[in-house]
């Protein structure tokens, strides 16, 4: 096993209505920002039972963030903050709502220009305190210190990350997810599954715990994430998925193992170029990854295969193939297209990617490997 250090900070209240706990964990005297998308929590309920527990709170709602949260956005809720001398910022959403709340927190006192906090990782040393209501399990954001923002005019999707943003809470009651929409449901699942996959699929270091705690979380996911789409107001069933994808992205399997995330980093190029939701270029990326960089990962694959899937049979190889083609077998159960060409984008499509991952990317990807994951996945 490699050396770590792992802190998470980051208070859980987790199960049935427990957003009424917000006037426990806000501080007294603060002044709120409510962050929210686009109105899913208007319909569903959410919105409701936030404003009834902010009562005694002196706070202002800022609705609107986009999916793939955007620069432009964020910067206008900066500027609101600033004028009304907001002190506590609540991000009530999906992964998008709590990247674009981690961002506006820390560009709120940066001095210069706030993109290079994301282009160019430019240190922060201040934010404003966070605290979250999730209604999607997919990212993990709730309780990591990541966020991944895009700029319109430029076509760039670019992350950071900084202790300083790791929620102070996070509210996760699973009823929040019963209208999500199938096509968000298999995006959430799919992404907590190559969360864990990143962080599992790679060399072995004889760290038998983090396998299995991956193995584990990857088992809940394929097993739950199809009751989800055939039962969406399954309590236990959404429960376990919300628990399993903040479990995936929390920092706790990657520690002292190997991470890769290939995958992860073509996919918010795609995003970036062809606006293809975050789960759905994951779908079709990640079979191209696997079998690109064979020989990094056969074997970590095969015991997945074993473990995960109940593959038996075969040399380590074939196994290795199994895993790879029943995790694309999971996806497409999950309503997932899982190739380029099923979204209509074509060979010549590829050339604007492949020259965006040259320019951000090139430091990390090579651009010969992300041609051949790419072509691969037409
Ligand atoms: O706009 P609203 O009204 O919020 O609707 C959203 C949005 O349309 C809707 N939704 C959310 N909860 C709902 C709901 N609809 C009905 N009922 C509910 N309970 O779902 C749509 C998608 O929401 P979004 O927040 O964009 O999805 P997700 O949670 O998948 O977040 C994706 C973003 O997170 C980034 C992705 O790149 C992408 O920008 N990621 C962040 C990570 C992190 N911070 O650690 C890691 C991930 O790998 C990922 O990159
Ligand atoms: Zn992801």
């Amino acid at each position: 096993m490699e050396n770590f250090s792992y802190h998470n900070p980051v208070k859980i209240i987790f199960g049935k209505q427990t957003i009424a706990r917000l006037s426990d964990e806000i501080p007294a005297g603060a002044k709120v920002l409510t962050l929210y998308g686009r109105g899913s929590i208007k319909e569903n309920g959410v919105y409701d039972q936030v404003k009834a527990a902010l009562a005694g709170f002196e706070w202002l709602p800022f609705g609107g963030v986009d999916p793939n949260p955007r620069y432009e956005f964020c910067m206008k809720a900066v500027e609101y903050i600033r004028k009304e001398k907001v002190t506590f910022l609540l991000a009530v959403g999906g992964g998008s709502v709590i990247d674009g709340a981690k961002f506006i927190a820390a560009a709120v006192n940066f001095k210069g220009n706030p993109w290079r906090i994301v282009a160019k990782h430019a240190p922060i040393t201040s934010a404003l305190p966070i605290g979250v209501v999730l209604t999607l399990p997919a990212t993990g954001s709730e309780m990591n210190g990541n966020a991944v923002i895009s700029r319109i005019e430029t076509n760039e999707k670019l992350a950071f990350s900084s202790p300083l943003v790791y929620p102070k809470f996070s509210i996760l009651d699973p009823e929040t997810t019963y209208s999500l929409p199938p096509n968000q449901v298999a995006n959430g699942v799919v992404d907590a599954f190559v969360h864990v996959t990143e962080q599992y699929i790679n060399p072995p270091v004889n760290a038998p715990l983090q396998d299995y705690f991956a193995e584990s979380i990857l088992k809940v996911l394929v097993e739950e994430g199809p009751k989800a789409l055939s039962d969406p107001t399954n309590y236990e069933v959404r429960a376990n998925i919300m628990w399993a994808a903040t479990m995936a992205l929390n920092g706790l399997i990657g520690c002292g193992v190997p991470q890769d995330w290939t995958t992860h980093t073509i996919g918010h190029e795609l995003t970036a170029m062809c606006a293809l939701d975050h789960g759905r270029t994951l779908a079709i990326l990640l079979p191209g990854v696997w079998r690109t960089m064979r020989e990094q990962t056969f074997e970590k694959l095969a015991q997945m295969g074993r473990r995960v899937f109940g593959v038996a049979d075969g040399s380590v190889a074939e196994q290795a193939e199994a895993a790879i083609d029943a995790t694309e077998n999971f996806f497409r159960s999950m309503g997932m297209k899982t190739r380029l060409s099923e979204y209509g984008f074509l060979g010549t499509f590829l050339q604007p990617i492949l020259h965006h991952i040259t320019i951000h990317r090139h430091h990390v990807i090579d651009p010969d490997m992300a041609q051949e994951v790419l072509h691969q996945r037409l």
